[in-house]
């Protein structure tokens, strides 16, 4: 299983999932960059991972046109040519619809459709051009899921499966297009979207566990193994497919 000397753009590369991804794409040999909007923290892995590989942060708001294309050409100079992207990035939002504006719509919407729109509207001509590729979403068991007060989120996780879907047809035979769907990942995202409930969220954490058939959450690390064998060649064949890693939680009966 291997992605030795690829080079791999991860989004969102500097926390939770992403970071796992990262650190292990670099482990395994592979050429990371990282974009995100995190400067401190994308300074600080970078200078941690090019100690044992080949890493770069690059500064980049995926919601922002020139930045993404900015991302791909600077990703490009930097290693010669980019073999996959983990299009990762990602944001959350809480609220029913009547609590619905334009914020969470540019917030929620902007970087988990219009981002990962961008990302591959530039992100797919340097695959191409490097003799074809990889791209792989992080999407979500939101896709299916009508989490209570996750109404922009949700949406926009369906809207992100059915892009995924789009790809595959629009590159087929050009770009190899895969996606993982977590459930629930201990990540500061997931920390964050248990603030204000009444109990710590260690205990939250622990009865969620509880409801999951493989009895502990998901870590990053079991979403950066799973993308790691993706991006293969191994994988070669895998197109078109979002593997749901959510522990069993789908198989569940509702009772
Ligand atoms: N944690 C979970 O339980 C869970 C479950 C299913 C799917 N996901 C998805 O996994 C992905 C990673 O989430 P996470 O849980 O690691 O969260 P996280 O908050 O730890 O990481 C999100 C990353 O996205 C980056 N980001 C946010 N806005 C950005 C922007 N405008 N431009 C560039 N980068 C931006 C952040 O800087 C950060 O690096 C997201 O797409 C999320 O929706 C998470």
């Amino acid at each position: 299983m291997t992605i030795k000397n690829k080079t791999i753009i991860v989004t969102g590369g500097t926390s939770g999932i992403g970071e796992a991804c990262s650190k292990t794409f670099v482990a395994r040999g592979a050429n990371v960059v990282m974009a995100s909007i995190q400067q401190a923290e994308g300074e600080a892995l970078e200078a941690e991972l090019s100690s044992t590989g080949q890493a770069k942060f690059i500064l980049c708001d995926v919601t922002d046109e020139e930045q993404v294309k900015e991302l791909i050409k600077n990703a490009k100079s930097t290693f010669g040519q980019i073999d996959a992207i983990h299009c990762n990035a990602g944001a959350w939002g809480k609220g029913t619809v009547e609590e619905f504006d334009d914020v969470i719509w540019n917030k929620v919407m902007g970087v988990n459709v219009k981002g990962a729109m961008l990302t591959a509207k530039y992100g797919i001509p340097a695959l191409r051009e490097a003799g074809g590729g990889t791209f792989l979403m992080t999407t979500s068991v939101a896709a299916q899921i009508g989490f209570p007060q996750h109404a922009v989120y949700c949406a926009s996780k369906a809207a992100s499966e059915a892009l995924l879907r789009c790809l595959t047809t629009d590159y087929a035979g050009v770009v190899r297009v895969v996606g993982i769907s977590p459930g629930t990942v201990r990540t500061p995202m997931l920390a964050a979207s248990c603030e204000g409930w009444d109990r710590p969220v260690e205990e939250l954490y622990a009865e969620v566990a509880e409801k999951i058939p493989v009895r502990r959450l998901g870590e990053p690390q079991d979403v950066a193994n799973a993308a790691a064998f993706l991006l293969s060649d191994e994988a070669s064949y895998i197109n078109g497919t979002i593997l749901t890693l959510d522990g069993g939680t789908f198989a569940l009966p509702p009772w």
